[in-house]
């Protein structure tokens, strides 16, 4: 019988059993795959703390608190396991990619300047200085110097080695079918038999209503595949991350590398590449930076975000000692430190984090919250 047994082994589920690693409890961990096949582990890792929000609210605080963290934490990784996450406090630019998205970034920029005066707007020759001459001009660009990145590949490596070195147990390729609630504990069935725990935390991403099918969640999560490519080029030299507003992005990576993301496909939950996908990629990527055109492939892949309706995550305890942690959308590597320890201290503490309560499950959402 564990104590604690956590459904999902994506950075949200991690970062939960590594900072409930600190105790004496006996904790696991169980996936229906081997480490590494879904969205944690090809994610672009851009922490757009505010490069994602268009207004105040306790997601919004989580992101700001989430991304503050990432240096200390890489620090304490890179001791640990000896993987270095490449945190980079690099800055982003948002740019409009249409006309009729000048409005939207304009009032985007009016929030995040008002409370962080270092989030300027780009004249055509501060966006061309700043990129080297790099970046073609656009209708409107804005600055945003404190959103950071990191190389999410190794940051869930990382995470996988110190919950290695922890004594966490591991159960992968194992697929759960169901979730029992006994007289004082759960009843997990398996592929692999039965397992039991006091406490079950499901951190299934895009997969958690599949796997809570007998509770009916009043809100359902949704994948929302993403397409992204990574490319090399040895005489291109941009250092901030570059974030259109139809989505499309480029990630400057270690060395010469720069990760071009990412397609949203609504309830689509396949893996791979397609033609339309990549061409979307490289089309908006060499639009904006026409220099990418001369880059050589290297790699491309897909993942899928948990993706809810408002974008608002589902974060709560929905019968006694069964927990849901899922919902995070396009923003799963950022919000990962501060969930870990704060779902951790909800647990071990029996206290709810008060700004928790936004993310209730049976939360109702007005209209206005829809993008
Ligand atoms: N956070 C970027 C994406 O979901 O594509």
């Amino acid at each position: 019988m564990h104590d604690v047994l956590i459904i999902g082994s994506g950075v949200i589920g991690m970062s939960i059993a590594r900072h409930l690693s600190h105790t004496h409890l006996d904790i696991a961990i169980v996936d229906r795959d081997i480490p590494g096949k879904h969205a944690s582990y090809k994610a672009g890792g851009m922490l757009g703390a505010q490069n994602e929000f268009t207004e105040d609210s306790d997601l919004f605080r989580l992101a700001l608190e989430s991304r503050d963290l990432f240096p200390e934490l890489c620090q304490s990784l890179q001791d640990e396991t000896g993987i270095d996450i490449q945190y980079q406090a690099s800055g982003l630019i948002k740019i409009a990619n249409q006309p009729s998205d000048v409005d939207h970034l304009r009032a985007q920029y009016q929030f995040l300047h008002a409370l962080d005066h270092n989030v300027v707007a780009l004249s055509d020759n501060d966006l061309a200085d700043l990129t080297n001459g790099n970046v073609s001009a656009a209708d409107m660009a804005i600055y945003i110097p404190n959103d950071g990145q990191i190389n999410a590949n190794r940051y869930t490596k990382a995470l996988f080695k110190s919950l290695q070195q922890r004594h966490i147990t591991r159960y992968f390729n194992t697929d759960v079918t169901g979730i029992h609630r006994q007289n004082g504990y759960y009843q997990i069935a398996s592929s692999k038999g039965d397992l039991y725990a006091k406490k079950v935390i499901v951190a299934g991403g895009a997969w958690s209503s599949q796997l809570l099918k007998q509770y009916q969640l009043p809100r359902e999560v949704v994948g929302v595949k993403g397409e992204v490519l990574l490319v090399e080029h040895d005489d291109l030299h941009l250092d901030q991350t570059l974030f259109m507003t139809n989505g499309c992005y480029v990630v400057p990576k270690q060395p010469n590398r720069y990760l071009i993301g990412a397609t949203s496909e609504f309830d689509n939950y396949s893996v791979g590449n397609t033609t339309q996908g990549i061409s979307w990629l490289k089309h908006y990527a060499t639009a904006r930076i026409p220099e990418l055109a001369n880059a050589r492939v290297l790699k491309q892949w897909s993942g899928v975000r948990p993706y809810t309706e408002g974008e608002l995550p589902i974060m709560d305890q929905i019968d006694d000692g069964l927990y849901v942690i899922t919902g995070h959308y396009r923003n799963g590597i950022l919000l990962s430190p501060v969930i870990g320890r704060d779902i951790a201290n909800w647990l071990l503490t029996g206290v709810k984090p008060a700004q928790y309560e936004s993310f209730n499950v049976s939360r109702r959402l007005n209209h206005e919250m829809y993008h």
